[in-house]
């Protein structure tokens, strides 16, 4: 099923050379917390650029939902009028995130020191995904949560009356759970402190200090501390989001793995955090230019030019290096089939809980297309079969989850026979102009028969 309405099975099979430029969508990351951090200020934010995804959107209604103006101004351009740190209203009814991890857990962390309570629920991926990484934190606020066994949605949250500072460090490399954290010491007095081993990506981190809180990071011997001085009045600001790297990863890896290909992705957010797929691909004897490089609304901003890569080799992808990409698992294992050689990837234990079990899905699915994988809980191996030598002709599960429904799709574009998956429905929640864009590039991608 998808997560809103029938199934909706596509197909793609290869095709001539993709040329042109691809305008991918505003980040995904940065569009949550634009919403979310302009509820939280006082007056009005503005936002150009942002992605209306499911995902967004969705979040976009839990705001109004919490008393914020949310408002459709048409052509990407949005304006929130916050109510201010510790200004929610109780929700009338039950707030439903659809498919999105990062818009729910933004959002308990958001509530969860306000005197409020408010019930959150998902679609069967989300419901199925774990929130005590997050509601642990949040009960050291003196948040309370009462979900189902195993801390699944659907979950009713009873915020903190008298929030208290918290200092945390947090178990897993997860940016969702370091921003809910941050999110909560909003509204608890004194400083919050947070610590992370591994780098996540950092939008939360920088948003607030554009949002004018007291928010300081220092490295140290244990990582990243971020220390955030709790009770500020956020301003309001005028965000410029910049198009997602890992919606542009997609056409990017289309054009390495179809011949002739030569592709502009314009206008790419290449954030350190978020960039390690690029490095990767480069790694692997990919022919990926950034071009213009520049500065925008403090991110550094790239096009990025990619053109049929004829030697790609397999590499060992460093475990250091997952949380930067960590999205991008799924699709640079697409390109690894096309590669000579083995790619590894190792360390990567959070694929395992993100809206599908990504190694499994796409290990099984690779497997049916005729690729050899091999999977460990926290490492998988794609055997590369080089250009011109992956079958193709199976149907994939999409597991309502987007990333590995357009995965498949791109498969399918350099494979000897079509690859279908059973629901392309999910790709609506981060990339809802995939299939005109690819299209437009010259990909061979149709809506087919279950
Ligand atoms: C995100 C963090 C990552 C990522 C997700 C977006 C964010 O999740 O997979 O797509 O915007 O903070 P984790 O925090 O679970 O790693």
């Amino acid at each position: 099923m998808s997560a809103h309405g029938d199934p909706l099975p596509m197909t793609s099979q290869a095709c001539g050379p993709l040329t042109g430029t691809a305008e991918v969508p505003g980040d995904k990351s940065i569009s949550h917390r634009s919403l979310i951090l302009g509820a939280m200020a006082v007056g009005e934010t503005t936002i150009t650029g942002l992605l209306e995804g499911q995902d967004v959107l969705d979040t976009a209604r839990a705001m109004r939902a919490f008393g914020a103006e949310v408002t459709d101004l048409g052509g990407g351009k949005w304006s929130v009028h916050g109510v201010g740190v510790g200004g929610f209203a109780e929700p009338e009814n039950v707030i439903d995130c659809g498919n999105s991890g990062t818009g729910v857990r933004l959002i308990m962390g958001a509530m969860a020191t306000s005197p409020i309570v408010a019930t959150f629920t998902g679609d069967a991926s989300l419901n199925g995904r774990p929130m005590a990484r997050v509601t642990d934190p949040l009960a050291l606020f003196g948040c309370q949560a009462i979900g189902r066994t195993g801390g699944r949605l659907p979950m009713t949250l009873v915020g903190a009356v008298e929030p208290v500072p918290v200092r945390y460090v947090v178990p897993v490399p997860s940016a969702q759970v370091k921003s809910a954290v941050l999110l909560a010491g909003l509204n608890a007095p004194g400083q919050t402190v947070v610590i992370e081993a591994e780098a996540t990506r950092d939008h939360t981190e920088r948003m607030l200090a554009g949002f004018g809180a007291e928010i300081t990071v220092a490295e140290t011997d244990d990582g990243r501390e971020i220390t955030l001085t709790g009770q500020p009045e956020l301003k309001p600001q005028h965000i410029e989001v910049p198009r997602d790297p890992s919606s542009a990863a997609f056409p990017v890896c289309a054009a390495l793995i179809v011949p002739g290909s030569d592709v502009l992705v314009p206008g790419i957010g290449l954030n350190p955090t978020r960039a390690g797929l690029f490095t990767t691909l480069r790694e692997m004897g990919a022919d990926l230019s950034y071009e213009n490089e520049r500065v925008e609304g403090g991110e550094p901003v790239a096009d990025l030019r990619a053109r049929f890569s004829p030697d790609l080799k397999g590499i060992a992808v460093p475990p250091e290096r997952a949380a930067s990409m960590i999205d991008e698992y799924p699709v640079l294992s697409v390109v690894a089939a096309f590669a000579r050689g083995h790619t590894e990837m190792r360390g990567v234990k959070e694929l395992r809980v993100k809206e599908s079990d990504r190694i499994d899905a796409m290990a099984k699915g690779l497997r049916a297309n005729g690729i050899e994988v091999e999977e460990g809980p926290d490492w998988w191996v794609v055997a590369g079969r080089g250009h011109g030598n992956v079958a193709g002709g199976a149907t994939c599960a999409s597991q309502l989850d987007h990333r590995i429904a357009m995965s498949f799709l791109i498969l399918g574009m350099a494979s000897q026979s079509p690859v279908q998956v059973d629901d392309a429905g999910p790709i609506a929640t981060s990339f809802p102009i995939f299939e005109p864009l690819m299209q437009a590039l010259g990909a061979q991608i149709s809506r087919s028969k279950g």
